[in-house]
């Protein structure tokens, strides 16, 4: 595989990640209780839907199409953005949660766009690279918004009385057993390797 089709490759990862997004920040914005951050994701929405028109654009350009790869790594930070949704909690504790997988999808999409930056440049793909650059920043910008309405949030939040006394669900005591495999599984490779 040439890093041309490593690229596109990438792109059409990046491409997935930006319909998921569409996808799923309405329920994000939705699911909000502070005002300001439902906007947020409101707002991020048109942006989104903009970064999947300047990807359409970049496959135009390649004359390439912009279907054919499913991001799974989007796909798994939105899933931890339905947790953060589903969960029995009310109030700014409820928003913490939000604004945490929100974080995360916007990291993962940094990373993307930094990625493709950095191929379109040894690619030669100046005006690509100029693109991308488009959506790295508006993204970079979402997420400094997010943790700056984060704040105040997390200000109000750490008020608010413990309000754990559910019990669990099925996928909550799932993840307890995932999380314990992990650490002995992660101790299983240490006392091999270490
Ligand atoms: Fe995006």
């Amino acid at each position: 595989m040439s890093l041309k089709e490593v690229f596109i490759d990438e792109l059409r990862d990046m491409y997935s990640a930006e319909n998921q997004l569409v996808k799923a920040l309405p329920k994000l914005a939705k699911g909000a209780n502070n005002p300001k951050l439902g906007q947020l994701f409101t707002d991020h929405l048109e942006e989104t839907k903009g970064q999947v028109l300047r990807l359409k654009n970049i496959f135009d350009l390649l004359e390439e199409k912009p279907t054919g790869q499913h991001c799974s790594g989007m796909e798994g930070v939105i899933e931890e953005g339905s947790d953060a949704l589903e969960k029995n909690t009310e109030g700014a504790s409820f928003d913490s949660g939000i604004i945490g997988a929100a974080l995360r999808t916007e990291h993962y999409e940094i990373a993307g766009y930094q990625a493709c930056i950095s191929m379109a440049n040894a690619l030669n793909e100046s005006e690509i690279a100029g693109i991308l650059t488009e959506s790295l920043n508006e993204e970079l910008a979402a997420a400094e918004k997010v943790t700056s309405v984060g704040q105040a949030i997390l200000a109000k939040a750490v008020g608010e009385p413990n309000q754990d006394n559910e019990p669990k669900t099925g996928k909550e005591k799932y993840s307890d057993k995932k999380s314990k495999e992990d650490e002995s599984e992660a101790a299983v490779a240490v006392g091999k390797h270490g």
